[in-house]
């Protein structure tokens, strides 16, 4: 699987997803590190894997689809199969999506369909939920949402704040996204209608 990672930010599920492809439990290679932002962490965490980054930032176009158009030059010139969105801060349009249809990924601190968008954490706190959890899906071009893959549920304690919470859910996430898209890589997914057939737990 020839892999693009797409961050905005600090890059830690990059850095779960170039471990997994260390540690072999990940049959991949990942092909570039694309942020929209220059001052985006997972950067660094890139380079000093040793592995391509480039950015790409959205303000130099003149909207969505001319900029999803730029980042599908810049994939497939990189020979690009598969793309993890890993704290991707933009909504990719058709434009994207028809590039690599059936092979874009998202991750989400939350269990879709509760709680999409910003500080999904804070969203499940403030109402009150007893269980929060992460997913991985397949990417449409709604924000946080298509077919899922993967989900993981994790208590939601008396004495939360957003961070613990935070870092509950984080732990999850570097736990269930290198799974997902190792089946992916294996060809074990299969979409029928709205369900992923092969996905976990
Ligand atoms: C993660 O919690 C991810 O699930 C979330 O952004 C964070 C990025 O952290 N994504 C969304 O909320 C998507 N709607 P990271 O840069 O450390 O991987």
């Amino acid at each position: 699987m020839e892999l693009a990672i797409l961050i905005s930010g600090r890059g830690s599920n990059l850095g779960a997803i170039l471990g997994a492809v260390r540690e072999k439990r990940l049959d991949a290679r990942v092909r570039v590190v694309v942020s929209n932002r220059p001052s985006a962490g997972g950067l660094d965490l890139a380079r000093e894997a040793g592995v391509a980054t480039a950015v790409l930032e959205h303000g130099a176009y003149p909207g969505r689809e001319a900029y999803d158009a730029a980042l599908v030059a810049l994939l497939r010139e990189r020979g690009v199969d598969t793309v993890a969105l890993a704290g991707f801060d933009r909504l990719v349009t058709g434009v994207f999506l028809r590039a690599f249809p059936g092979r874009v990924l998202n991750v989400h601190p939350a269990l879709l369909p509760a709680f999409k968008g910003l500080h999904a954490q804070r969203q499940a706190l403030d109402y009150g939920a007893r269980i929060a959890g992460v997913t991985v899906h397949f990417v449409d071009e709604q924000m946080d949402h298509g077919p899922i893959i993967a989900q993981a549920a994790v208590p939601v304690l008396d004495d939360d704040t957003e961070q613990s919470l935070s870092d509950r859910l984080l732990a999850e996430e570097h736990r269930i996204y290198p799974l997902a898209l190792q089946r992916l890589a294996r060809g074990e997914l299969r979409v029928v209608g709205r369900r992923v057939i092969g996905g976990l737990p």
